[in-house]
């Protein structure tokens, strides 16, 4: 399985592609973040394995400082056949022991690194309302990505889904 570290000694931060196995303790992680996001996430990550898991279009990555989880990322391609290089990065949570540490950076450059490889054109995220979100926000700003949409009261009355677009090629 294909590994990258960083760092040195026993704070070395390794980053690879989650299996079934991690589930439950990335679920765990991201419950110390949001207890609903940590279900939605246990429903997905079991529906991924189930179907058959890791593939070129769609992946899962943690990322892990002395064999504790301390972030995860995904990725999958658009589900519009006729946007084929679009893909979409999901579930981006860090540790918040771990927060200001570089973590989801490496995560998030580590991925698209991997869509640029497989032929991506460009990356997606969304978020939820920017009040309640604004350091995802202004993570993806300083990694590039801009605002391209807002959809209104998407989750719920009230809850708004901001979509975030980056150009890779
Ligand atoms: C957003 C999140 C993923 C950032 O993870 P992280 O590992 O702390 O991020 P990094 O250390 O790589 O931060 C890179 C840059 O993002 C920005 N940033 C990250 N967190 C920030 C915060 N709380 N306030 C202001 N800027 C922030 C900064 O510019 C930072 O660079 P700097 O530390 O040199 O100033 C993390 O806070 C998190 O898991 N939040 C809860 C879940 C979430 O919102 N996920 C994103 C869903 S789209």
């Amino acid at each position: 399985m294909e590994k990258n570290i960083y760092g040195e000694g026993m704070s070395k931060l390794e980053i690879r592609q989650m299996e079934e196995a991690d589930i439950k303790q990335t679920v765990k992680m991201i419950s110390y973040y949001n207890k609903e996001h940590s279900l939605c996430a246990l429903r997905d990550f079991k529906e991924f394995f189930l179907n058959n898991g890791v593939n070129r279009k769609a992946n899962f990555l943690i990322a892990l400082i002395n064999y504790e989880i301390v972030g995860c990322m995904g990725y999958h391609s658009d589900s519009d056949q006729d946007a084929e290089d679009v893909y979409w990065t999901t579930y981006l949570y860090i540790h918040p022991n771990y927060y200001r540490q570089g973590i989801a950076s490496k995560l998030s450059l580590e991925i698209e690194k991997r869509i640029q490889n497989i032929g991506g054109r460009k990356i997606y995220l969304d978020i939820g309302n920017a009040e309640d979100q604004p350091e995802a926000i202004l993570f993806h700003t300083k990694h590039g990505y801009k605002k391209e949409g807002e959809l209104i009261d998407y989750f719920r009355d009230g809850e708004n889904k901001l979509l975030f677009g980056k150009k890779i090629k």
